[in-house]
């Protein structure tokens, strides 16, 4: 019997135009995959517009060319942020699609062991770029999805995170990654519960208090993976915890909260005030600055005073 082969979905942006990758693309019609483009030849940017025009957007690979795949992104991406070929936003296009190819497996399974070294070079990456100058982060989150999906929540509140993080004077690029970490990873506890608990609306009390140990789940599945670091853990764990105690899952007060728990809770409430819900309408950007300052009991004061200016100016 002929072997069953193995594909991969890859998300056509993520291909390097121009270059002549050592694996052949297919194309998936039906239940077949046709050979698209074979190895040794070059993608261009054309040939990604032209299927983009007709509605596709994920080429396939063989499961065995995985590797090389992986190979050629971590070496283009350690062009990205020096070249002089890419504007800012060309260099924000890019990082944004890789955060994407490599978080999202991370977010969706949970899984951090299978692609460490990708996900680790993703953030870096991220960060060189948050770095050329204070505002390059809007360039990034602009790119996220109209709509709420935990991937692109994962990715924003990393940004986000970093993002403050560097203003609060964190410029040790081991620390703004263990907070872009933490951001990505804060939510993957709520792989443990049905997708269609998460969308519902009227949660029962049982419900509500089942949802509400997810930050206690996501510290479960970072340990399983061998993290081991304690500021990692200890942010994941905290990322609901709010200033006056009425956050969960602890309910604990300010000074019982990590630093990077303070950043998270501000990261995350700011980009799930201004994404769409199942449940409830995107606020503007400075209506949710608005609303975090009319709650400021719910977080550090001098954060949320860093967060506002950060982004005040940039959307006023
Ligand atoms: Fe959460």
């Amino acid at each position: 019997m002929e072997k069953k082969e193995n594909y991969l979905p890859i998300l056509i942006e993520s291909l390097i135009f121009g270059k002549n990758s050592d694996y052949p693309l297919y194309i998936k019609s039906g239940d077949n995959y046709i050979l698209y483009r074979a190895k040794a030849l070059i993608f261009s940017q054309n040939d990604a517009l032209r299927l983009k025009n007709n509605g596709v957007g994920h080429l396939y690979i063989k499961g065995e060319d995985k590797e090389k795949y992986d190979d050629d992104i971590m070496e283009h991406m350690e062009s990205i942020v020096n070249s002089t070929d890419l504007n800012l936003e060309e260099k924000a296009v890019k990082i944004y699609i890789y955060s994407k190819v490599y978080a999202e497996y991370l977010i969706t399974t949970g899984n951090l062991k299978d692609n460490q070294e990708n996900v680790k070079k993703t953030i870096e990456t991220t960060i060189d770029y948050l770095l050329i100058s204070e505002f390059a982060f809007m360039n990034l989150l602009n790119l996220s999805d109209y709509d709420y999906n935990e991937v692109s929540h994962g990715i924003n509140v990393s940004i986000y995170a970093m993002s403050l993080a560097n203003r609060l004077g964190f410029t040790n690029k081991i620390s703004l990654f263990e907070i872009g970490l933490s951001g990505l990873i804060h939510d993957i506890g709520k792989l443990k519960f049905p997708r269609a608990l998460l969308s519902k609306r009227d949660l029962g009390v049982e419900e509500l208090n089942e949802i509400q140990k997810h930050p206690i789940y996501s510290k479960e599945i970072a340990l399983q993976n061998d993290m081991r670091n304690n500021d990692v853990i200890n942010g994941i764990l905290d990322h609901h915890e709010a200033s006056n105690g009425s956050g969960y899952p602890f309910g604990k007060i300010e000074e019982d909260i990590s630093t990077y728990g303070k950043i998270l809770i501000i990261a995350n409430k700011f980009d799930s005030l201004t994404r769409n819900r199942p449940y409830r309408i995107k606020l503007s950007m400075p209506d949710a600055l608005n609303q975090m300052n009319l709650n400021n009991d719910l977080y550090n004061n001098a954060f949320l005073r860093e967060f506002t200016l950060l982004m005040s100016k940039k959307i006023s």
